[in-house]
Parts: structure tokens; sequence; C-alpha cells
């Protein structure tokens, strides 16, 4: 049985008074069946992780640095994350892979350093508009996920994002169908690499215009395990609604 995640990217949003809203949101789900998992900006994550003690909400980072330390100025290694209460990383979004150029094979390297430091990796994958259009999705999202998804990927350790470019922030949202088509592909191709009981256990999560409203029905398609929330995890209440669709569903 794979846990639900409800995984939330607060972006470059949030200074100290967003805490506030962490604070409501652990208050209000003391214990749940649902994973829930808040990645703040780097600089809130310390405070976010005291803010959730106890609670049933856990925290992340954004992004992280493939090598453990050294001379980046200005990077953070997973194990730093890691020692500020994170546990989870999100890797390969795609305003990462626009804004820095990251490759797919950076996104591997980065992942890896992840799991090799016991932090979660969230690898991201989605199709531009373009690529859809050209019905080039399934071809982009096996080459993203060859590309960046590392050897030592289990169950545990990996979480895949499903997160069409077109669908974030935009309120657009694929059909359920597409949805449904992309996250059975995944779940083929992570069990062809990695066997049928590694396949099955990694969690994919779609991300992108993800609200209370439309919750319902996004986890109702198979193979999607949760979603990837972007704006709609910054208000306590917009994130528990979507906490509260994936613990019905
Ligand atoms: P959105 O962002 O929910 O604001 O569309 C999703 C994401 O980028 O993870």
């Amino acid at each position: 049985m794979r846990r639900k995640l409800a995984a939330g990217n607060w972006k470059m949003n949030g200074t100290g008074v967003a805490l506030s809203e962490l604070e409501t949101l652990s208050g209000s789900h003391p214990t749940s069946s649902v994973e829930i998992l808040i990645c703040p900006p780097a600089t809130l994550l310390h405070r976010a992780s005291n803010t959730v003690e106890g609670s049933g909400v856990t925290v992340g980072g954004q992004d992280c640095h493939a090598a453990v330390s050294g001379a980046h100025t200005g990077d953070l290694s997973a194990e730093m994350l890691l020692d500020a209460g994170a546990s989870a990383v999100i890797l390969g979004h795609s305003e990462r892979r626009e804004d820095h150029g990251e490759q797919n094979e950076d996104i591997r390297a980065k992942a890896r350093s992840a799991m090799d430091a016991g932090l979660q990796a969230i690898i991201c994958v989605g199709e531009s508009l373009e690529q859809r259009e050209a019905a080039n999705t399934l071809d982009i999202i096996g080459g993203q996920m060859s590309g960046s998804i590392p050897d030592q990927a289990t169950g545990e350790n990996l979480i895949v994002a499903y997160e069409p470019i077109w669908a974030i922030g935009t309120g657009k949202v694929p059909t359920l169908e597409e949805i449904g088509e992309v996250h059975d592909f995944i779940r083929a191709r992570l069990e062809r690499r990695f066997g049928e009981g590694v396949g099955r256990s990694v969690r994919l999560l779609y991300g992108g215009s993800v609200k209370p409203g439309n919750a319902v029905e996004i986890f109702a398609v198979s193979n999607v395990d949760g979603a990837l929330v972007g704006g709609a995890s910054l208000k306590a209440e917009d994130f528990s609604g979507i906490i509260r669709a994936l613990e019905n569903a």
C-alpha cells in the first residue's frame, strides 16, 4: 500500500510571517493517514521544522547541490537540508530546469546525493505545451525519467511528480484521461526498470493548478498517489482542503 502524499512547494514565497500559516496547518493535522510535506524557502526551513514538530506535517527543501560540501557559493547540500530538519527535497522542478538550465544528468546527480543523505527525492517531470501539442508527451517524460532517476531508487527514497509545465500556476489542468495516461506510463516505466516490487511502491504525484475544488477528481485517477501543490499550499485553509480530499480518496 502506497501512503498518500500531499506536498506543498512554497517556491520563492514567504518570510517569517508565513510560519503562522504553517502553525495553523500543523495544528489542523496533528495526525493524518496522509503524509503532509511543506517545502518552504531554505531560509525558513529550520524554523519551519521547529514549527511542525510533533504534528503530522514534515518539511523539505526545493533543491540541493550534487556535492556533499565544498566551494559552491550560494548552494546547499542534501546533508545541510537534513540538518535543518528536512525529510525530502524537490529536484528538477521545471522552474529550475528553466531558470538554472538544469539538465537530466544534473538532477540525477542531485538525486543520488539526496538519497545518500537519507532524503526522499521528489523528481519532477513534465512536458511543455508545444511538446504536448506535437504528441511528444510520453517520449519527453520517458527521457526525463531515464535521465534523471538514479539506479539506487527505491519505493522509500523516490517520489515522481508529473507536472505539465503548461499547467503550473496557470489554472489549466489536463483532462483526467491525460493525467491517467501519463501516470500509468510512469508506473509501467518504473516497473520495467526497477522490477515490479520497487516500481509499484514508488509514489506518483500530480502537480499543476491543484486546488481544493479539483483535488477530489484528480485523486480518483489510478496511479495518482497525491499532489505537488504550489499556489494552493501557501494558505493553510486551501492546503487543508486538498489534504482532506486525499484522506478520503
Ligand atoms: P501550482 O504549482 O500548484 O501553483 O500550479 C505547482 C508546482 O509548481 O509544483
